[in-house]
């Protein structure tokens, strides 16, 4: 039975630990915030949802990183988000600072947690995470591609009139609006979806999954919180069901699709190790070239933080 913690309480990490409870399928699920009432309220009232709606998993508020002691998996959801106007490349300066001390205050108290950031810019706070907890690559990752992936589905299911459910996608590249949504490979109860729309629309469809975070900043003031927060918890539930789900998640590369040393969305096997396997697909030239282009961007935002005093 599982510890999982998730570290801030605002409306990504309460989200992503109410919808863990829903699943039923960790003991014990830590909310941690500087802010310990608002932690505590958040976990409480989780926690007293849990007769409603019949699950076990304790949800347990606090400020204290003692609590967190030998959690198993850690999710990081610490940090500002944007507001209208703002790129998530433009919160490099505060969060990369909070997700440093949160990654090390982890560590201290759990010696060999897996650790998923969620926190913005995804990608390069992820190699933060990374460079602050000295973990195994497989043990730090990212959470984008299950987020963008829905968005692409939800859309490509509202044009076609289908059920989200039927739509099979995978996205890659980093988790910004060079995201590179994979047409080639999506499919709908397994047709190409290229056999059911024309190509205009499903062009229209993946510049609005690009821009899909920010569509969302616009309308409510600040991000997205219900999606991100769903998929982090659905990454948990993969883990520890050691269930080897195919996901796009923000990963290390180490050479696959030509790409060294930086956090990026891939194809990825997730099990109970963390990441067990990056999935090299064929990438044709165009998509390898969007994917290259994705890089350089989340590159560009890695020399800015390379570059920080992190103090
Ligand atoms: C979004 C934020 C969470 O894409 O990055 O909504």
């Amino acid at each position: 039975m599982s510890k999982v913690t998730v570290v801030g309480a605002g409306n990504v990490g309460a989200t992503c630990a109410n919808v863990l409870a829903h699943k039923d399928v960790v003991k014990e699920v830590v909310l941690l915030d500087i802010k310990g009432d608002f932690a505590r309220g958040k976990a409480l009232d989780t926690w007293e949802q849990a007769p409603i709606d019949y699950y076990s998993t304790k949800t347990i508020g606090t400020d204290d990183y003692a609590e967190t002691a030998n959690s198993d998996i850690v999710v990081i959801t610490a940090g500002i988000p944007r507001k209208p106007g703002m790129s998530r490349d433009d919160l490099i300066s505060t969060n990369a600072k909070i997700v440093t001390s949160v990654t090390e205050s982890i560590l201290k108290y759990s010696p060999n947690p897996i650790i998923i950031v969620v926190s913005n810019p995804l990608d390069v706070m992820t190699f933060a995470a990374y460079k602050a907890a000295g973990l195994d690559a497989s043990r730090v990752f990212g959470m984008a591609g299950i987020l963008d992936t829905a968005r692409y589905r939800a859309f490509l299911a509202e044009a076609l009139d289908v059920s989200p459910k039927d739509i099979q996608a995978i996205l890659m590249g980093g988790h910004g609006d060079t995201m590179v949504p994979l047409p080639r490979y999506t499919t709908v109860s397994g047709i190409p979806v290229t056999e059911m729309i024309d190509d205009e629309k499903l062009t229209a469809i993946v510049n609005r999954t690009k821009k899909g975070g920010g569509e969302l900043v616009q309308l409510m003031g600040t991000s997205a919180w219900y999606a991100p927060g769903a998929a982090a918890a659905q990454m948990v539930e993969t883990i520890v069901r050691d269930e080897n789900r195919i996901f796009p998640v923000c990963a290390y590369v180490d050479g696959q699709y030509g790409l060294n040393d930086m956090f990026i969305g891939v194809p990825v096997k997730l099990n109970k190790n963390g990441i067990g396997e990056i999935l090299e697909l064929q990438l044709n030239k165009d998509e390898m070239a969007l994917l290259n282009q994705s890089a350089e961007h989340v590159r560009a935002v890695m020399d800015v933080f390379n570059g920080m005093s992190l103090a």
